[in-house]
């Protein structure tokens, strides 16, 4: 691990603060629309997506339940470990209800469909996706989120969230690292 400086280990930036804030306004319009008498359990995925599902739901006009999960697909890593850990379970009886899961990103797409899965067998009313980010050419269309903010290349990318070994969640962009970051 070879990281120094947050700005200055960051390529380029795919995303700034303000295309982030203006996406992620019209995607809390979209979902006001669809949830507005529907009271949505809003499911946040620890800890990648917590600045986006914060951001998305003070958008939406209409009752919200909020709730949060915690999984693990990762560890320190770069490359995905290929196995789904659940970390911490919801609060919230989600049976019947309709469930909005809030991902980060989705980049082989084992942890959307292992939540799909896991949550989707408690019987909710209705489940569906939210994902910030989207490295389609990884899993080849084969598996779709129902929202998505950005379709990104296959480049590792941090900030708004998003980390490294932890680190960088809080730069206020998405931002592309450089390899020599983590090779
Ligand atoms: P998947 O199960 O392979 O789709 O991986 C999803 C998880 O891997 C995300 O929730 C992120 O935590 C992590 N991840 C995948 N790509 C990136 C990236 O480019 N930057 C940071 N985390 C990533
Ligand atoms: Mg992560």
């Amino acid at each position: 691990m070879n990281i120094t400086n947050p700005q200055t280990d960051i390529s380029r930036i795919l995303f700034t603060e303000k295309q982030i804030a203006a996406r992620v306004e019209a995607l809390g319009m979209e979902l006001t629309e669809e949830y507005r008498d529907k009271k949505p359990v809003m499911v946040c995925v620890l800890k990648g997506a917590s600045f986006f599902y914060i951001d998305l739901c003070r958008q939406m006009q209409c009752h919200i339940d909020m709730d949060f999960i915690s999984v693990s697909s990762y560890g320190a890593a770069s490359k995905s470990s290929g196995v789904v850990r659940l970390i911490k379970d919801l609060d919230t009886d989600i049976t019947g209800r309709h469930v909005v899961l809030v991902e980060d990103i989705i980049d082989s797409g084992l942890t959307l469909t292992y939540l799909r899965e896991f949550f989707g067998a408690r019987k909710p009313a209705s489940i569906r996706t939210v994902s910030f980010l989207d490295k389609t050419a990884r899993h080849a269309g084969e598996l779709k989120t129902d929202y998505c903010g950005f379709e990104i290349p296959d480049e590792f990318v941090v900030g708004y969230g998003l980390d490294y070994a932890n680190y960088y969640r809080n730069l206020p962009y998405i931002g592309v690292l450089k390899p020599s970051c983590y090779e």
